[in-house]
């Protein structure tokens, strides 16, 4: 702790700018010194000058590169340990492979792609705030399981500048996984300035930083099926407009979008946005409608199932988390490399936008059923009037363009996929297996 005080007292020195006025400052702190202190030892100028070189030398050598524990935005990093685990967590195994920095990498699509990467020797190192959007023991869970497998967490924020600068000088990342974001679509009439946080600014943050770094690189982001808003042409194409949001979070993914062309257009910086739909699996969100209707139902608590008017069905392309993995590594691996270098555009790079769904929507009415089926508990169903809280009626991806150019080919269908999450669910909460009358072994729901 007192080194970190000393450092922040040393930032503080005066720039050279202001060095011009720095006599009249000391020769004023002097006197005041003498007048409020009449038997204070006089400061000869040998001493000032002593004392000028000694902070000097405190500043650069807390500057260098294995410098200290830092404390930025309320977190600790920095340090030779800290660097060395950094280094290690990034390391490409298995050549040729990726050195690839996951933001958001102790959220639920994070953690996934993060193991699946190492797994197959790639260095990943992972970022990620652990805000209290959700249960954050879910997040540490996730954490566990990626410090198993080897991939270093660093806890930070994407906004905090000074600490991604630091990681690329620790690293030269080849990719990033930008997956950290604020996700949700009700929460944003609570909590706005969450998005704007975390998806505009800190994504824009996160860009200036790739953009100066020497190499710059390749960037792979999650974007959302939500941008197609309001839209009624099915199944979604990228070709379709997306300029009709129905919901903040769908305006800061379709602002993100733009952005990203901005960063690729000015600077060289080869960027790929996943529009991903409703993906669900073991280790997921606990607040999307498949999570927490397995709460309700093994509680015996209400579920509510929102209608369309005329009593028109609520439908999602739900895409298995196993199926987003291969997408998003098939998009790391067919991204070419940025042409710019620090800051510097060289010549056009590669800008790209998949939808990676499933092609088959399925009601959310059918979701409970299948949901009844492996928990052997019956639901008990409210049907309401869909609110106008940023929802959308209907969601189905073409996935022709994922297909050809990434080899994106999902294969897992919503009555599998669930019973793979409901394995899970009932594994890692003990309780809920006992409310249940599934009977199974602790399975290790990676696949
Ligand atoms: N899961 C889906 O169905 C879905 C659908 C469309 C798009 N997406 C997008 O995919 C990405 C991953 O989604 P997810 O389902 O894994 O969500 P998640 O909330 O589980 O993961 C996001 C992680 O990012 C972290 N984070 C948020 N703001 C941060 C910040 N400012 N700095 C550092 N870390 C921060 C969170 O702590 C969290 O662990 C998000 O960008 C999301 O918008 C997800």
């Amino acid at each position: 702790m007192s080194q970190l005080k000393t450092i922040s007292i040393l930032d503080n020195i005066p720039s050279s700018t202001q060095s011009k006025s720095k006599p009249e400052k000391l020769s004023y702190y002097t006197h005041r010194c003498r007048s409020n202190f009449p038997f204070a030892i006089p400061i000869s100028k040998f001493s000032l000058s002593c004392i000028l070189f000694l902070s000097l030398l405190l500043f650069y050598t807390f500057k260098s590169p294995s410098s200290p524990p830092r404390r930025s935005l309320a977190v600790d990093w920095g340090g030779a340990a800290w660097e060395r685990r950094v280094r290690s967590s990034a390391r490409v195994r298995s050549r040729p492979g990726h050195s690839v920095l996951v933001t958001g990498a102790a959220g639920f699509v994070g953690m996934h792609v993060s193991i699946a990467l190492k797994r197959r020797g790639d260095g990943v190192l992972g970022l990620d705030n652990f805000n209290g959007y959700y249960d954050q023991t879910l997040k540490r869970a996730r954490q566990g399981m990626l410090e198993r497998t080897g991939v270093f967490v660093v806890e930070g924020d994407i906004n905090d500048k000074e600490l991604l600068k630091k990681l690329f000088d620790v690293v030269s990342f080849t990719h990033v996984l930008h997956l950290a974001a604020q996700a949700g679509v009700r929460y944003a009439i609570q909590n706005p300035s969450s998005y704007v946080h975390s998806n505009i600014a800190g994504f824009v943050n996160l860009l200036e930083v790739c953009k100066s770094a020497n190499p710059q690189p390749a960037i792979v982001w999650a974007s959302s099926s939500s941008v197609y808003g309001l839209n009624s042409k099915l199944p979604f194409s990228e070709k379709d407009r997306t300029d009709n949001p129905a919901s903040l979070y769908a305006a800061t993914k379709k602002a993100g979008e733009e952005i990203a062309h901005t960063y690729n257009h000015i600077y060289g910086l080869s960027i790929t946005g996943l529009r991903f739909f409703t993906v669900y699996g073991p280790w997921g969100r606990p607040d999307m409608a498949y999570y927490f209707f397995t709460k309700d139902i093994l509680n015996r608590r209400p579920i509510t199932i929102f209608e369309a008017p005329g009593h028109g069905s609520v439908a999602r392309d739900f895409t298995f988390i196993d199926d987003v993995v291969k997408g998003c590594i098939a998009a790391l691996d067919t991204a070419k490399k940025s042409t710019g270098s620090g800051g510097k555009k060289k010549g056009p790079a590669q800008l790209r936008i998949y939808n990676l769904g499933n092609t088959s929507p399925v009601p959310v009415s059918d979701l409970v059923s299948i949901l009844e089926k492996h928990l052997k508990v019956k639901a008990i169903r409210k049907v309401q009037p869909m609110p106008r809280n940023g929802d959308v009626r209907f969601t189905h991806a073409n996935i022709s363009l994922a297909q050809k150019e990434l080899g994106y080919k999902p294969t897992t269908d919503l009555e599998a996929g669930l019973k793979k999450f409901v394995r899970w669910y009932l594994s890692y909460y003990p309780d809920a297996k006992k409310k249940s009358a599934w009977d199974f072994e602790v399975l290790d729901c990676i696949s």
